[in-house]
């Protein structure tokens, strides 16, 4: 048998050819940032830094005068946990007002409780949760959501430190419409330096803005917005005097 070549005119097409790959705009739903994560033990897995511009562990520590003003205009009754402590710039100014306060901590930052992973609690340690949680690569998502899920059984309020930008976003949409804040504080300066060190700031960091958003089980109107000053003096007694 002799074999020879065969000519391109003589090859069959394929019976069922492909369809050419048409482009479409993704729906909200589909947008997805890279690599979203919602467990510790995987934002973590190769090392304290979630990505090379991020601070280790995502230390962002809270300016006190923040915390200050959240005070000012909501009121705490019962205990405080705060799950993401850090070095305590939360939990300091919550226990100078006076309240029971809880501080743990994944990291040892020498302050509070830690290796203690906020994502693994089954129970919460204190009645309300008020902290600035991590945010890089779904972090963030994942401290509201199971602080929401653990105050369920508390009754408690749940407090965060969250980017302003964060709340207008396709992939958190629906979640802010099924769980819709009681209240929304833009704050006007507040900035979180990474490992609290300004030398370390990016510039993103600098511009970046802050709101405290509360959820309150007892509050069942639609969601409020108010402008909140870190610059104001707050009153000694705080919100909880009203
Ligand atoms: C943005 S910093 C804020 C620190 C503190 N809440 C404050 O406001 O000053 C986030 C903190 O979350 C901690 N952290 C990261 N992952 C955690 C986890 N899974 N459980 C508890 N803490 C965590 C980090 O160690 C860091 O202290």
């Amino acid at each position: 048998m002799s074999l020879r070549l065969i000519h391109p005119r003589e090859l069959k097409p394929p019976e069922t050819a492909p369809a050419p790959a048409r482009m479409r705009l993704l729906r909200p739903d589909e947008v997805r940032t890279t690599n979203l994560i919602a467990e510790t033990a995987r934002a973590f897995r190769f090392g304290p830094r979630i990505s090379p511009g991020r601070a280790p562990y995502e230390f962002y520590p809270t300016p006190p005068e923040a915390t200050r003003a959240l005070l000012a205009v909501e009121c705490f009754e019962g205990s405080i946990w705060e799950p993401a402590c850090g070095e305590g710039h939360i939990s300091k100014v919550l226990l100078e007002a006076g309240h029971l306060v809880v501080s743990t901590d994944l990291v040892d930052h020498g302050y509070g409780e830690p290796a203690r992973d906020f994502l693994g609690e089954q129970v919460a340690l204190a009645k309300h949760i008020v902290t600035n949680p991590p945010y890089g690569r779904g972090l963030g998502d994942a401290f509201v959501k199971h602080a929401l899920h653990l105050t369920a059984k508390t009754g408690g309020k749940v407090a965060m430190l969250l980017n302003i930008n964060s709340l207008c976003h396709p992939r958190r949409h629906a979640f802010f419409v099924a769980h819709p804040p009681s209240i929304i504080y833009a704050l006007d300066e507040c900035v979180c330096w990474p490992s609290g060190d300004p030398a370390q700031a990016t510039t993103t960091i600098a511009k970046q803005r802050y709101c405290w958003v509360v959820w309150n089980r007892d509050e069942k109107c639609a969601t409020r917005f108010a402008w909140l000053s870190t610059r104001a003096v707050p009153t000694k007694s705080g919100a909880c005097a009203a």
